[in-house]
Parts: structure tokens; C-alpha cells; sequence
């Protein structure tokens, strides 16, 4: 009868910090229950879920079971091959629940059963997964998560289809409606066979709100190992017990002589047949490695788990005078002060929460006290449970849960379910973080439903989404008007393009703190409201409209003023109708006579596109395209003639199908860039458009191709032109045609460095950056991909990479790594210099000097007076010295070893149109064109500048 087992716990393994946490978290709870009568248990409170099954059904223990079909929408069935799975490993399982399974594919990532549980009531909910033949095929491991109420409980990982998952939780219900939810993992299907619900009146035991207690094992001691399982009727609550575990050698009495029925059981206690049996040992001692079971999120930084002891006095060899006295220890965490008397009148239940040790194992043994009459420890039943804690004050706001409801309706989004925010939210949206927002009520903070294809009309329930600072809309098919969202007061970015929406931009919209609004591709109609236009002005807001037929903006672009009925006023009198008239002849006569003068000014000048470039035109984002690689071949002739390699990668010609010859950039260099940052850069180049910089057309992002289409420029780079390698298409290259490029490419830089949000900085200013097209207009290239200046590395000037070439460096950027505006100001000044010389930065031939760089030599000719003698020989006589004289020290003040001295690119840019002046009476070679002050396009928000 007596064991001699040795102990294998230690009872110092993390004491003091556990110890102190347990004690103040929970003493041991001690009850004891005299004499109640076991009830019978009404199976009306079982909820019995044969998911997938198409039939109702009763099974061999009389439990009924039900399809699915009223707990969820989403979903489809499976039938598994039952017979090839592992279902002797767990006896006690309803094999007929498990050949059938519902699975969620996409594109919905949480999929909710609709449980209707007590609120403050504790029930044992148990969950199974056998994939079987369902995933077996799938060359992945399936994995997913599940909820239950608003707590993320377990991850769910798949990987031997064919031996069932079970999953059991005993769940103090918060709230009377407890969904039970499945989110979509990193690889496979979600899917469950079978949802089993209990309730356990009374379980004190188990009662911890605020915790999902995972079970770990549930074992009636003293059952021989390999006896089947008990669960209902056995345990009116359909707990399932299960004999002592394979290889367990702890003496036990198998069956007490006392008859069941005169057991002294309380009602949410296991019931008499499973106290019946007990360990029986001079010593119980026990491990479990808990590390081995997969651990579900907690907000706790230890992993703790909850245990209840069973004893019960079964034994009939005791005399009157004999007690058993137990010391209980878990981990280190004993109850010696207050020893445990087993009873033969009622079961004395010890539970408490414990803290796992750094070892991962579960420490237990019970033993006799010093003050036990009777010398053998006894146990009649035990649990454990992982202890997950999730914040139970953590709630979605219910006037976010009505109206993301009404908003799902009105779209048609039923395929998601749940609450919005938790435990996950859904894939279109997002809630605000409790850690940040500083409230454990979360809220609805951005909507992305782009390329949803939803129609009707914008849902007004958006406007009590107050908390919203996202909306996008994009991509879809709605119609009607933008509702009245002036409710949503920390808007900041608003994208409706992309729609067939109508009606008026509405004046709120000016009042939003909106810093981006995309309207493009639409059918809104009538004026931009002043308020809006304002703020472009500012450059506060990002705003492009581009393609809305009736939309007039700025009284600059009024094409197509459709539908009068939405520009009136409405009831006005006919009075102010007839005035409001007049001025709108007025106004179409004007509209007519500058079109007409328009029309007549670009015959004369059929090479400027300062008709359509000037102003404030709307961005045109939406015209970039993306190619396949297919296209891009065929485009390229199979990527037949190359124009050169540059740092992206190579460079090749091709022609779109309407003609337009374009140069693709392949990204053939080691490194590509990660998908999202591909993209990013894409999407920022799309935005950046301006007459000076090589326009950006389109781009590739197929498995492992990331391609940039840019429009061709046909005279190649200014560093050909000027070392004498291309052809002049208009006779000499002089001065006042190298003027009007450097005045274009100064334009093109002033505005990436002043007109950009964040600013750019080039980093790699130099001639072969320059390009030149048909007319030999001016463009900068090579802007963009992973030159972008981060904000931090704007306002700090700090960067860890040195860019650029050799020859056009900043010596000072070079010593120091910092990065600034005054970089490119540098950079910019060396190619002027060789646009005056005609030499090379990286030349050392300098006839009859001592110097050693193109600016020393410039320099002490200058010095000397002699500016004939600097002048790149090629460039003939036609120029006016007053202007190679100020572009030569606008070049060397360029080149200022001090920052601070150097101009700002602004500066540069004006100094050159002054110079241009100077030539005016000289000969056009070059169409220059006039230049607005501001930049020409509404993308750019930011005109601070940020150089140092
Ligand atoms: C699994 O196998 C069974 C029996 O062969 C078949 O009825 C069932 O359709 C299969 N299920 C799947 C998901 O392939
Ligand atoms: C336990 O003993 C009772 C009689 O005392 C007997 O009827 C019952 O079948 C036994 N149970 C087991 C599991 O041995
Ligand atoms: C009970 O048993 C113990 C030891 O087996 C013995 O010492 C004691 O005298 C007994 N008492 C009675 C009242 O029989
Ligand atoms: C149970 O036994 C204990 C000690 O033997 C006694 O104090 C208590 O009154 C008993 N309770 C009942 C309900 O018989
Ligand atoms: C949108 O609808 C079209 C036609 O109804 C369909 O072909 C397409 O797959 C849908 N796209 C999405 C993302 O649902």
C-alpha cells in the first residue's frame, strides 16, 4: 500500500517572487461541502454543435447534437475520410461530430459562432479540429487563432491532419453574448468540427474572471491507466475525466467499498463516481511539463496556471481515532500553516493559481503532515488548467459596434463578423490602442474598404464613427453624393477616387483637418469649395480631383460645367437668379474668350505645354500604370535595346501602344527592395510630378520584377552632350542653350527640395543626371528609390550612407555624413562649373595652372579676370559675358566650404533666370519657358524648408 517514490519537485525554483505573487493574488480556498445532494443534471443547458453536418442527431450518450446552421452565416462544409484518423488516442470523443468540419476561406479574416451563453455564469467550452483528408492535401501547416467573447484564447497549429486538436476552456462569461471566433493564421483555412458548450452551476472552483482557463489535464486518480474516460452521464456536466495517465505507478484504491449513493458530493463537484477512487500512497508526487503545451497570449509576464485538489475520506481501515492531514505543495507554494483534514462527511476542495517556474514543469506532491494520525496521503481528483489573463476592461465602444453594423449592412461586409475591434478587427479596419489612446474603450480610428467593389452610396452611419482618421473608400463602384461626415473631426485623410461618385464637393470638408483628399476619377461636379483651395494654397493639404469632367476648381479649369441645378442656389428669388445668370455668362464668355486665346497660344508655340502645366493643376496619381511583365516585354521588344545602367539597374528603350517612347528600368541590381517599400516609392513617384523632373509613367511589381517606366528623354544626358558624345540636334550647344538647362534643372531640384512632402534630397546631382528631351528642355532623373529623406533624417541631417559620385560629393557631407538640402546646392554648383568648362569634375588637366580640381582652377581664373579663359572653347562666342560671369560665381558660392553661405536652391534657380535675362536679345535655341513662383502641381504640401 505504502509508495516509496521519491519527491521530484524543488521547492525553490522561483519561490520568492512567485511566492509573494500568489499569496497576494489568492489564499488557498478551502471548502469543504457537507451533504448535498447530487442533482440530476438537465441536459438543457448543453450546447452540442456538429459543425459542418447537415442533420440533427442524438449519439450514444444521449447527448443531442445540432448542425450549425444557426450559429453561423460564413463558411463552408467538409466531410473527412474518418476512418484513416487517430480517434482511439482519445476515447470519449464523438467520432460522428468529428467526420464533419466547417472551413472559412477569404478574403474575411475572422469568422464568428454566434454562442449565447449566461452572463456570470461559468461554462466549459470545448472545441475539436481534425483536418484529415480536408488539409492533409495542403503542402502547408494550417494554422489559426481562436477567440472567445472579446479574449484572443488560442493559436491553433495543424500539422498531423489526422490525430484530433481538442481544446478545452473553462470561461467565466462577462457578457450574455460570447462569440466564439476564428481568425485566419499565416497559412491555411481556419476550421473547426465540433463546438461543445456546458454550464457548470455553482463552480466555485473554477470561478477567476477575467481568465481562460485552458484545460491541461483532468484526471480521477486511481482509475487504472487505459480505463476509458468518464464524461456524461457520469458527470451530469459532461467534464471529461480521464484515468491515471500511461505509465503513472501511484497505489490507489480503484473502487471505495462505501455505495456511490451514500457519497457526500456537492453539486459542482466531481461527481461520487469519480471521488470514488483515489491515490493512496505514503507520499504523491507528480510533474507536468506544462512548457510542452502550447501557451495562448496573456497580459500577465509569467505563465501561470490554476489547479483544484479532490479529497475525500473513501478509505474504511481507518479507526475512530485516525485522520489524514496532508501537506499540499505546487510548485514550491505549500499550505503548511494550514494543513488539509480529509473528511469522510464532505470533499475538501483546495484550487489556486500558481505560477510556472523557469523550468517549465509543474512541481506537486502531497504527503502526510507532521500532525496526520494516519501516516498515507490520499487524492481522490485533480485538474489543472493554463491560466491565461486577458483585460476584461478592454471594450469596443457600442456606438462604433451600431454603426460598423449598419455600415456592413448598407455595404453588403456581412461575411464579417463579431466585434469590430477584438479580439482582432476585422482586416478593413482599424480600432485605437489601449496602450496609446489611453482609454480601455476602443473606437474605430481608420476604414480601408479600397477595391471592395461596393455600390450604393456612401453609408451616413459613417459620421458617428468620430474617432475615424482614416476613410478610404477608393476603388469602388458608389454613387450619389459624399453624405454629411462633418461629425468625423480628426479626418485626415479622405480617399473617395476611383468611384462613380457625384454632387458637389461639400464646404464641411474645408473644415476637416484633412491633409489628404484624393477625388479623383468621379463625376463630382461644381466649384472647389474656397475653403479646400485655401488650404492647397497653404500647402496643408494634398488634394488631386484629376478626372472629374464636371469639377471646376481654382477658376482656372472650369471644362465642362454640367448640371446648373447643383451650382444654384436653390429658393433664391428670380431677382438673384437672373443676376447669378448673368454672371455665369459672363463668366462662360470669359471662359470661351481665354480658351480661344489658349488655343491660339499654344499654335504659336506648338513645343510648350504651359497651357496645361501651368497653375495649379490636379495630380494625376491615378494615371500611373501599373505594366505586367508580359506588357513590358512586348514593350520593349523583348528588352532589346538598352540605354544604359544606372544604380536601379538597366535601363531599356520601348514604346506604349499609342507611341510614346518610354525608357523601363529594370531593377537587375542585387538588392531589391521589399515589396511595401517598392510600392511606397512608387506611390510617391506617381505624386511627384513637375515639368523639370523625368516624368514617372508607370511601374512593375510582378514576382520578383520591380520595373519603373519613365517617359524617354531623347537627348540623353547633359554629361554626352557637354563631352561631345551626342549630337546636337540644334546646331551648337551654346550658351544660352546650356543656360536654359541649368535653369530648367535648377526648377526641377528647387522643387524636390521645396515642394515635396517629406522634402527630397537628391543626393546624386550630376550632368549624367540631367536629361534632355526632343526640345532639350532640362529634366532631373534618378530621383526617388531610397533617396527619399525620411523626416528624421531632414531635421536631424543625419544618414548612415554615402550616395552620390565622386567628383560632385560634398566634401563636407563626406567628412561629416551629414545630410542636408545644401548637398545638392553643392552638387548643383559642380555642374554648372562644367557646363561653363566643358571639363570634367574629375579631370586634373588644367593647362598652365598648379591646380588640382576644376573649382581651384576656376577659381584663381577668376581671380585673375581671365573668364575667356575658362569657357569651354566648343561654346563659340555667342554669349554675354555680364551672364557667364554671374552664373561662375553663383557656381563657386555653390561651392562654399561653409553650408551656411551657399544659396538655397530657390536662390540658385532665380539667379539663373536673371542671367537668362541678360541673354534675352541673344538668338533662341531653347524654349524656356516662364516659370510660376510656386510649384505647378497640388501634391506637394510642405514648403517649409528643412535644410540646415
Ligand atoms: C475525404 O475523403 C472522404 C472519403 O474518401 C470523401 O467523402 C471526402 O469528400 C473527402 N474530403 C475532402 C475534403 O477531400
Ligand atoms: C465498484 O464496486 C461496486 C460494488 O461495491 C460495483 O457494483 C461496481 O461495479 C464497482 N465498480 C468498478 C468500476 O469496479
Ligand atoms: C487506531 O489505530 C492505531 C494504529 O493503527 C492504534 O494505535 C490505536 O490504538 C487505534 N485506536 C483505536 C481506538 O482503536
Ligand atoms: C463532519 O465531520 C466533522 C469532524 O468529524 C464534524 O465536525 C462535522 O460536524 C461533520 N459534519 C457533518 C455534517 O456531519
Ligand atoms: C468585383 O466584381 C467583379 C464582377 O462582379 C468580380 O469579377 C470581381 O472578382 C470582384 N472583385 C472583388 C475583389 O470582389
Amino acid at each position: 500500500m505504502i509508495n516509496k517514490q521519491k519527491a521530484s519537485y524543488q521547492t525553490m525554483v522561483g519561490e520568492g517572487a512567485r511566492g509573494i505573487r500568489v499569496a497576494a493574488k489568492l489564499v488557498h480556498l478551502v471548502i469543504l461541502c457537507f451533504g448535498l445532494l447530487q442533482q440530476a443534471a438537465a441536459q438543457g443547458d448543453f450546447t452540442s454543435i456538429d459543425c459542418g453536418s447537415t442533420v440533427s442527431y442524438t449519439d450514444s450518450l444521449g447527448i443531442k447534437w445540432e448542425t450549425d446552421e444557426n450559429y453561423i452565416s460564413t463558411g463552408q462544409n467538409a466531410v473527412i475520410n474518418i476512418k484513416q484518423a487517430n480517434v482511439g488516442t482519445v476515447d470519449a470523443l464523438n467520432t460522428n461530430a468529428l467526420q464533419t468540419l466547417r472551413y472559412f476561406p477569404g478574403p474575411a479574416n475572422k469568422h464568428c459562432y454566434d454562442i449565447k451563453l449566461v452572463a456570470a455564469k461559468v461554462f466549459v467550452i470545448r472545441l475539436t479540429f481534425l483536418g484529415g483528408n480536408f488539409t492533409s492535401g495542403s503542402a502547408t501547416v494550417t494554422s489559426f487563432s481562436v477567440s472567445l467573447g472579446t479574449a484572443y484564447w488560442q493559436d491553433i497549429r495543424v500539422s498531423d491532419p489526422w490525430t484530433p486538436i481538442i481544446r478545452e476552456a473553462t470561461f467565466n462569461a462577462l457578457q450574455p453574448y460570447s462569440p466564439i471566433c476564428f481568425q485566419r493564421g499565416a497559412s491555411g483555412n481556419p476550421f473547426v468540427n465540433s463546438i461543445e458548450v456546458r454550464s457548470l452551476p455553482g463552480a466555485a472552483a473554477y470561478r477567476l474572471p477575467g481568465y481562460i482557463l485552458t484545460n491541461l489535464f483532468r484526471i480521477d486518480c486511481g482509475v487504472k491507466s487505459g480505463s476509458p474516460s468518464s464524461r456524461y452521464p457520469d458527470d451530469p456536466f459532461d467534464r471529461i475525466w480521464t484515468a491515471d495517465p500511461p505509465g503513472f505507478s501511484i497505489p490507489g484504491f480503484t473502487n471505495a467499498s462505501a455505495p456511490t449513493e451514500n457519497l457526500p458530493v456537492a453539486t459542482d463537484q466531481p461527481p461520487a463516481l469519480i471521488l470514488k477512487s483515489a491515490w493512496n500512497a505514503s507520499q504523491i508526487s507528480f510533474t507536468w511539463n506544462m512548457s510542452a503545451f502550447p501557451a495562448g497570449p496573456t497580459i500577465e509576464p509569467v505563465r501561470s496556471y490554476w489547479y483544484i485538489f479532490y479529497f475525500l475520506e473513501i478509505a474504511d481501515d481507518l479507526n475512530s481515532t485516525e485522520t489524514r492531514v496532508l501537506d499540499l505543495s505546487v510548485d514550491g507554494s505549500s499550505n503548511k500553516d494550514s494543513p488539509i483534514t480529509v473528511m469522510s462527511n464532505g470533499t475538501t476542495v483546495v484550487n489556486n493559481l500558481g505560477l510556472l517556474g523557469d523550468d517549465g514543469i509543474i512541481h506537486v506532491s502531497v504527503v502526510p503532515s507532521a500532525t496526520s494520525t494516519f501516516p498515507v496521503a490520499l487524492l481522490n481528483a485533480v485538474e489543472f488548467a493554463d491560466a491565461q489573463e486577458y483585460d476584461i476592461k478592454v471594450t469596443t465602444s457600442p456606438a462604433a459596434v451600431t454603426n460598423i453594423e449598419a455600415i456592413k449592412e448598407k455595404l453588403s461586409l456581412s461575411e464579417w463578423q463579431g466585434d469590430p475591434c477584438l479580439a482582432w478587427p476585422y482586416n478593413w479596419l482599424k480600432c485605437s490602442d489601449p496602450a496609446t489612446s489611453g482609454t480601455s474603450i476602443l473606437d474605430i480610428t481608420a476604414l480601408k474598404l479600397s477595391g471592395f467593389n461596393l455600390t450604393g452610396k456612401i453609408p451616413a452611419e459613417l459620421t458617428g464613427l468620430t474617432e475615424l482618421t482614416q476613410l478610404a473608400l477608393n476603388g469602388n463602384k458608389l454613387t450619389g453624393s459624399i453624405p454629411d461626415l462633418s461629425a468625423l473631426t480628426k479626418l485626415t485623410n479622405l480617399q473617395l477616387h476611383n468611384n462613380s461618385l457625384s454632387g458637389p464637393i461639400p464646404e464641411f470638408l474645408g473644415s476637416l483637418p484633412l491633409n489628404v483628399l484624393t477625388l479623383d476619377n468621379n463625376l463630382f461636379e461644381g466649384k472647389l469649395p474656397a475653403s479646400l483651395q485655401e488650404k492647397v494654397d497653404a500647402g496643408v493639404l494634398t488634394l488631386s480631383a484629376a478626372n472629374n469632367p464636371f469639377l471646376c476648381f481654382g477658376g482656372n479649369r472650369c471644362l465642362g460645367a454640367k448640371a446648373p441645378s447643383s451650382l444654384s442656389t436653390g429658393h433664391k428669388s428670380s431677382h438673384i437668379g437672373v443676376i447669378i445668370g448673368a454672371i455665369a455668362g459672363g463668366l462662360a464668355l470669359l471662359l470661351v474668350l481665354l480658351l480661344l486665346f489658349l488655343y491660339w497660344r499654344s499654335l504659336k508655340k506648338p513645343a510648350t505645354k504651359s497651357v496645361i502645366g501651368r497653375g495649379k493643376l490636379l495630380a494625376e496619381s491615378s494615371k500611373v500604370k501599373s505594366f505586367s511583365w508580359a506588357e513590358l516585354t512586348a514593350i520593349t521588344s523583348n528588352f532589346s535595346k538598352i540605354l544604359g545602367r544606372g544604380g536601379f539597374g538597366d535601363v531599356y528603350q520601348g514604346e506604349l501602344q499609342g507611341g510614346q517612347k518610354v525608357a523601363v528600368k529594370v531593377n537587375n541590381a542585387n538588392t531589391k527592395y521589399g515589396e511595401e517599400q517598392f510600392l511606397n516609392e512608387v506611390a510617391l513617384l506617381s505624386v511627384i510630378h513637375h515639368r523639370n523632373l523625368v516624368s514617372f509613367i508607370g511601374f512593375c511589381d510582378e514576382d520578383t520584377h520591380q520595373v519603373l517606366v519613365y517617359e524617354f528623354m531623347a537627348q540623353g544626358t547633359l554629361e554626352d552632350h557637354i563631352r561631345g558624345k551626342a549630337d546636337t540636334v540644334l546646331g551648337t550647344f551654346d550658351w544660352k542653350t546650356r543656360l536654359g538647362i541649368l535653369v530648367n534643372a535648377s526648377k526641377g531640384i528647387e522643387y524636390l527640395h521645396n515642394s515635396c512632402n517629406p522634402p527630397i534630397i537628391h543626393r546624386d546631382i550630376k550632368t549624367a543626371n540631367i536629361l534632355l528631351n526632343e526640345q532639350l528642355v532640362a529634366k532631373v532623373a534618378d530621383f526617388g528609390i531610397s533617396k527619399l529623406t525620411s523626416d528624421e533624417i531632414a531635421t536631424s541631417g543625419v544618414s548612415t550612407q554615402v550616395k552620390g559620385s565622386f567628383g560632385y560629393l560634398d566634401p563636407e557631407y563626406f567628412q561629416t555624413f551629414h545630410l542636408s538640402q545644401r548637398n545638392d546646392v553643392y552638387s548643383f554648383g559642380v555642374v554648372m562649373l562644367e557646363v561653363i568648362t566643358g571639363k570634367s569634375p574629375r579631370t586634373v588637366d588644367f593647362p598652365d595652372s598648379q591646380a588640382s580640381t576644376l573649382q581651384n582652377w576656376v577659381h584663381s581664373k577668376v581671380r585673375d579676370g581671365d573668364i575667356g579663359g575658362i569657357l569651354d572653347p566648343v561654346m563659340g562666342s555667342n554669349y554675354e559675358a555680364e551672364s557667364v560671369w554671374k552664373v561662375t560665381e553663383l557656381a563657386l558660392s555653390c561651392l562654399d566650404p561653409d553650408l551656411s553661405a551657399r544659396p538655397d536652391m530657390k536662390r540658385v534657380h532665380q539667379e539663373l533666370m536673371q542671367a537668362m535675362e541678360y541673354e534675352e536679345h541673344h538668338k533662341t535655341t531653347i524654349l524656356v519657358d516662364s516659370y510660376p513662383s510656386e510649384s505647378t502641381l497640388l501634391t506637394a504640401s510642405s514648403t517649409t524648408n528643412r535644410s540646415s
